[in-house]
């Protein structure tokens, strides 16, 4: 099949070549900041699968975070997708309802949402041992339709989870929302595991041993630092607070989490990430 990736960075390039482990799979790459030979309209008509893999940094007053490159991509794929059978699928971690305004503005795009769920440290093999693959769907066949694109790569038993592209959505940013916050109770346990003369090692393996609980109680993290490092974890968190407020919606226990997460965290190194982390343009 011939694949379309619009951005390529960590999931850009997880993606393009982790379909690309199939030989019957073309790849065809448009980057804004990267010497690419095609321009983004002639990958869109090369392709029948259109990812979105661009970023969607924080605003770096903490208020939210921007969708504007993902829209900016958005207008231009639906200029040559439009009224044919290509399917545009967002691959960025964009806020519940922004692929829903995308088919609302561009009726005639089959539209989907596609989360990532690989990390950047080994960005490549985790897109190849994803544990689920979860498709938002605009219909029925749409989703079908990606589900077989998947399995030219994936075992056969891998669990696809379908459903509507705002459920897509906040799939991801609540995947990423409990696994951050295990990691700032982990960090609290660690210090109480110090006073009350514990081994917080020993205690770590034995919870992890739950599966219900399961990882992310390594303390210090992977950085050597506590509360969690990288650029995702800090954003998808400010990018569902931002959205909980405008909506009215308490999540004061997440807010409480990352109110902690700052008082206890020493390296932004977010703050250093051009792509994830940028001002907001008034
Ligand atoms: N890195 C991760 O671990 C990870 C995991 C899951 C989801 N995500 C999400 O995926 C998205 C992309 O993240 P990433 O880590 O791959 O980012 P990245 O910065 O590594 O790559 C993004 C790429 O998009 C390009 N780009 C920027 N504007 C563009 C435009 N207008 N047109 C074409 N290309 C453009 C950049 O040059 C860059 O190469 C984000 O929404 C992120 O939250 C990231």
């Amino acid at each position: 099949m011939n694949i379309g990736i619009i951005g390529w960075g960590f999931v850009g390039q997880a993606t393009g070549k982790g379909l690309g482990t199939n030989k019957k799979n073309k790849i065809f790459v448009y980057d804004k900041q990267r010497t690419s030979p095609l321009t983004l309209e002639e990958v869109v008509k090369a392709s029948e699968f259109i990812f979105i893999c661009v970023p969607t940094p924080m605003h770096s007053d903490y208020s939210g975070m921007s969708m504007a490159i993902v829209e900016e991509v958005a207008v231009q794929i639906a200029k040559v997708a439009g009224g044919t059978d290509k399917i545009a699928i967002v691959k960025s971690t964009v806020l519940p309802g922004l692929t829903q305004s995308f088919i609302k503005k561009y009726p005639k795009v089959n539209w989907a949402m596609n989360p990532e769920f690989l990390t950047q440290n080994n960005a490549n093999k985790d897109f190849l041992n994803t544990a689920r693959t979860v498709i938002g769907a605009s219909s029925k066949e749409v989703g079908e339709k990606i589900k077989k694109l998947y399995q030219t790569i994936y075992p056969k038993n891998l669990p696809y989870y379908i459903m509507d592209v705002t459920s897509a959505e906040l799939t991801k940013y609540m995947s990423n929302n409990m696994l951050a916050a295990k990691v700032l109770i982990a960090d609290e346990f660690y210090f109480l595991a110090k006073k009350v003369g514990a081994n917080y090692e020993d205690v770590r393996k034995a919870v992890e041993a739950d599966p219900r609980i399961g990882t992310h109680l390594r303390v210090p993290g992977p950085d050597g630092d506590v509360g969690f490092g990288g650029a995702c974890f800090p954003k998808d968190m400010i990018g569902i607070l931002g959205l909980a407020r405008k909506l009215k919606v308490d999540m004061s226990a997440l807010s409480a989490i990352w109110q902690k997460y700052l008082k206890i965290r020493k390296n932004r190194d977010w703050e250093h990430m051009a792509s994830a982390f940028r001002e907001k343009k008034k």
